[in-house]
C-alpha cells in the first residue's frame, strides 16, 4: 500500500478515524430536555453574560442521539436572525429545511460580543465550551458529531473552532470567512468545507483560501486536481459555481468558488435558490452516524 505521509501520522489519523466512528451518547440522551425554549438561553463566560438559541426537532427523541451544529451570525448580524431567518440569512442557514431523520440536527445559535467574533483571549471559545457543556448535559447529542458553520465572521468563528476544537468537533462548513477570530492550535485534521466568492470586496478570497489550505495540509490531502495546481475558480461574469473535492484526505475538504461577492446565499445566474445551504448540508450528512 502506497502510504503518502509518516507511519506515525497514518497511526493517528487511524485512531482518530476509530474514535469518531463510535457513536457517543451525551450525558443528556434519556432525559426530558429543558432546553426547549424559542427564546435565548443565558450563560456566564469570563464574567460575561452570553447568550444561545437551540432549536430541537419536532419530534425530538431523548433516546436518538443527534448530530449537533453551531451556526454562528456574521459581523453586526445577531443570533435572532439566524433563527428567524431575517437579516439576509435563510433560517439556521437553511439547513433544518434539508436534514432528515435518522440524521436530523439540534441547532445552535451563539450570540457573539458586539455582533461578532473577536475571540479576544479565546473567549468566544470558551463560549462554545460552555455551551456544550449546558447542552448536552440537557440534550441528546452524538458527541462524535459536532459540526459548525457562519458566514463572514460566522465563518471565521467556525474556522477557529475547527483550529482550537478540532479533536472534538468533526466538520466545519466556512463561508466566505477570513482568519479574523484567530486560529489557537491550528494543527488537527478536521472536514473542511470552504466556499468564497471569486470578487469578495469584504473578506478577499485568498483569505478563504489560506483558510482552507490549513485543512488541506492537516488532512494530508493531495492537490485538488492530482498536482499542485490551485482548484479551478468561475470566471467573473459567469454567474456559476465550481465545487473541487480535494483527494486523499484523512477527511474530506471541499472547496467550492463562485462567481460573486460576499453573500452567505449565493445563486447561480438562472436559478432561483441559492446551492449553499444543500452543499453545506450535503456536507454535513456525509458523516454517518454509526
Ligand atoms: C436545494 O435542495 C432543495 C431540497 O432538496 C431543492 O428543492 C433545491 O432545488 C436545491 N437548490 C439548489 C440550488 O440546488
Amino acid at each position: 500500500m502506497h502510504v503518502p505521509y509518516p507511519a506515525a501520522t497514518t497511526l493517528a489519523l487511524l485512531l482518530l478515524l476509530i474514535t469518531h466512528a463510535a457513536a457517543s451518547p451525551s450525558a443528556g440522551c434519556g432525559r426530558a430536555p429543558t432546553l426547549t425554549a424559542p427564546t435565548p438561553y443565558t450563560l456566564t463566560v469570563n464574567a460575561k453574560q452570553r447568550q444561545y438559541y437551540v432549536r430541537l426537532p419536532a419530534d425530538y427523541d431523548p433516546s436518538h442521539a443527534y448530530k449537533l451544529i453551531f451556526t454562528f451570525h456574521a459581523l453586526g448580524g445577531q443570533a435572532s436572525q439566524v433563527v428567524g431567518g431575517t437579516g439576509g440569512y435563510l433560517p439556521w442557514y437553511g439547513l433544518p429545511a434539508l436534514d432528515g431523520f435518522p440524521s436530523r440536527a439540534i441547532y445552535v445559535a451563539p450570540e457573539g460580543l458586539n455582533n461578532g467574533w473577536g475571540n479576544a483571549g479565546g473567549e468566544d471559545i470558551a463560549f462554545v465550551d460552555a455551551v456544550l457543556e449546558a447542552l448536552e448535559a440537557d440534550l441528546c447529542v452524538d458527541t462524535a458529531h459536532r459540526y459548525a458553520t457562519g458566514f463572514s465572521y460566522g465563518a471565521a468563528m467556525s474556522y477557529s473552532v475547527a483550529c482550537s476544537r478540532g479533536t472534538s468537533f468533526r466538520a466545519v462548513a466556512a463561508l466566505s470567512g477570513g482568519p479574523i477570530s484567530g486560529c489557537e492550535g491550528g494543527g488537527d485534521p478536521v472536514a473542511y468545507y470552504g466556499q468564497h466568492g471569486i470578487s469578495d470586496q469584504m473578506l478577499p478570497i485568498a483569505m478563504g483560501r489560506s483558510m482552507r489550505d490549513r485543512f488541506v495540509a492537516n488532512n494530508g490531502c493531495a492537490a485538488a486536481a492530482g498536482g499542485q495546481e490551485e482548484p479551478p475558480e468561475p470566471a467573473s461574469g459567469s454567474g456559476t459555481h465550481v465545487r473541487t473535492e480535494y483527494k486523499g484526505c484523512a477527511y474530506p475538504v471541499v472547496w467550492v468558488a463562485f462567481d460573486g461577492d460576499h453573500t452567505p446565499q449565493p445563486v447561480d445566474a438562472g436559478a432561483t435558490g441559492t446551492w449553499a445551504a444543500n452543499e453545506t448540508w450535503a456536507f454535513f450528512e456525509r458523516f454517518v452516524q454509526e
